[in-house]
C-alpha cells in the first residue's frame, strides 16, 4: 500500500454518498479508543462536503480512505481542522499526514486570516500537528466561541473539563498562528540578512588584508635586492 495508490481532495457534493459511512467510522473509532467526540451527523458531513470545506481521500479502485473537515469559530477568527478519521485498512500508510496537510492548505486558502487549532489526545494527531508548525498552547488561547466548547458534551471527560472550568482537560491544544509564523519569517529574513552582510563585510576585510600583505610583500622584496645589490657577498 502506496501513498500514489490514493486521491486526496477537496470533496463536493458528488461524494455525499460516503457520509453514513464517514461518520459509523468516526463512532467506532471513538468507542474503540474510550473516548467521546462531538458527534456529527452524515447530513451535517454531507454539508461540509457541498461547502467545499473538507477533504476526502479515497483509494484508486473508489473505497472511501480518509476523511477530514473544516470549522469555523468566533466569526471566523479560529478554524479547526476536525473529524480526523482514517479507515481501519488504510492505516499507518501516512494517510492522516496527507489529509490533515491537505485540509491545512485548504483552511489556509480560505481562511488566510484564522488561526487554525485543535484539541486531541491522540498522538499521531499530536505528532501531525506539530509537523504543520502547530503550537501547544493553553486553552484560554482558543476560541471562547460557546458552540465549539458545547462539541465536548459528548466526550467521555466532560466532567473534567466543566470541573477545571475550562481551563484545561485529558485534551492538549494546539495552534498555528499566522501572525506569529508571519513574525517568525520575517525574523528568520532579517537573521539570513544580516549574516549576508557580516559575511560581505568579512569577504571585504579579508581581500583588504590580501592585498596590504601582496603590497609588504612586494616592498620587502624590494628592500632585499636593494640591500643585496648595495653590499654584495665579500668574496
Ligand atoms: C489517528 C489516525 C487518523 C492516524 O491515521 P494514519 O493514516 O494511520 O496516520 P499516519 O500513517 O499518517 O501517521 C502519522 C504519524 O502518526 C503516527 N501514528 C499513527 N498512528 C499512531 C498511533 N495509533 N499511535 C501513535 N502514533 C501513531 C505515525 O507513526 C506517524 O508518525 P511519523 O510521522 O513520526 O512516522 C487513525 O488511526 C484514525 O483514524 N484513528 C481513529 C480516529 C482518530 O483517532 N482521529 C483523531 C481524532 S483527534
Amino acid at each position: 500500500m502506496e501513498l500514489s495508490d490514493f486521491v486526496i481532495i477537496p470533496a463536493g457534493a458528488h461524494h455525499i454518498g460516503y457520509a453514513q459511512q464517514i461518520c459509523d467510522e468516526m463512532a467506532e473509532s471513538a468507542k474503540a479508543r474510550g473516548t467521546g467526540i462531538a458527534r456529527r451527523s452524515p447530513e451535517y458531513v454531507a454539508n461540509k462536503m457541498k461547502e467545499g470545506k473538507a477533504v476526502i481521500a479515497l483509494h484508486r479502485d473508489g473505497t472511501w480512505a480518509g476523511f477530514c473537515y473544516i470549522e469555523t469559530w468566533s466569526h471566523g477568527d479560529f478554524v479547526a481542522n476536525s473529524g480526523l478519521v482514517v479507515s481501519p485498512k488504510f492505516r499507518k500508510a501516512g494517510l492522516a499526514k496527507a489529509i490533515k496537510k491537505r485540509i491545512f492548505d485548504l483552511s489556509r486558502e480560505k481562511y488566510p486570516k484564522a488561526k487554525i487549532f485543535g484539541l486531541t489526545t491522540g498522538l499521531a494527531v499530536m505528532k501531525i500537528n506539530s509537523d504543520l508548525g502547530y503550537e501547544p498552547v493553553t486553552y484560554s488561547e482558543l476560541t471562547q466561541d460557546e458552540e465549539f466548547w458545547k462539541g465536548c458534551q459528548s466526550c467521555v471527560n466532560y466532567d473534567i473539563l466543566t470541573m477545571k472550568e475550562r481551563k484545561n482537560c485529558m485534551c492538549t491544544a494546539m495552534l498555528w498562528d499566522p501572525v506569529e509564523k508571519e513574525k517568525e519569517l520575517r525574523e528568520r529574513i532579517e537573521m539570513k540578512a544580516k549574516a549576508k552582510e557580516r559575511l560581505k563585510q568579512i569577504t571585504k576585510k579579508s581581500s583588504l588584508l590580501k592585498r596590504i600583505e601582496a603590497k609588504l610583500w612586494k616592498s620587502t622584496k624590494k628592500m632585499v635586492t636593494t640591500i643585496i645589490t648595495r653590499y654584495p657577498k665579500p668574496i
